[in-house]
């Protein structure tokens, strides 16, 4: 059976999910962020599950008329077989039928996959936020116009 796209719904959801962020992305968000989340009225938070495994998870904040992409992760397991593009598709599907407009967000310059997979879906650089992470890295800031477009 192909993977379910949802809603978080229990205690043992919300912790897979951030098993999975600490181990795609070194803990961006605590347990407490991701129920934060779950609560605010302006977050959209999906995952896929697969056999009652939480296997990736996306989220945005609609902030006036764009969305703000916070999160994307598919476990390393499962990379690179589309995986990544259906939770993009969806959450930017989402926000379009929520009436917004663009969509943004920023990424490691040298996240190539991720980088990719953005400009796969019409992403644009808009900007650079010089050493944004931890590390001293630069961000790059997407843009994707007009979510009424194909997406
Ligand atoms: C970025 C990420 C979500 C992509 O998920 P995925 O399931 O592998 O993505 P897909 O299989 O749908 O691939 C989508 C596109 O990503 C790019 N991509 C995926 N794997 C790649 C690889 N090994 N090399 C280069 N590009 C790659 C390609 O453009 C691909 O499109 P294509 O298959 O049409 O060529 C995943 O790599 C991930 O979770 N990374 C760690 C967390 C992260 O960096 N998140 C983004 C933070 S902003």
């Amino acid at each position: 059976m192909p993977p379910l796209i949802k809603l978080p719904q229990t205690k043992e959801e919300l912790e897979q999910i951030v098993a999975l962020d600490l181990l795609c992305l070194g803990g961006f968000w605590s347990l407490k962020s991701y129920q934060k989340e779950i609560e605010n009225p302006n977050s959209v938070l999906l995952t896929f599950v697969e056999a009652n495994m939480t296997i990736g998870c996306g989220c945005f904040w609609s902030i006036l008329e764009e969305a703000h992409i916070t999160m994307l992760a598919i476990h390393p397991d499962y990379q690179g077989q589309g995986l990544g593009s259906l939770l993009l598709f969806s959450l930017l599907k989402n926000a379009h039928l929520r009436g917004l407009e663009r969509a943004t967000l920023e990424v490691k310059s040298s996240n190539f996959k991720a980088i990719s997979l953005y400009q796969k879906f019409k992403f644009k650089i808009a900007g650079t936020r010089k050493k944004y992470y931890e590390n001293g890295e630069d961000a790059l800031i997407f843009w994707r116009e007009d979510l009424a477009k194909e997406i």
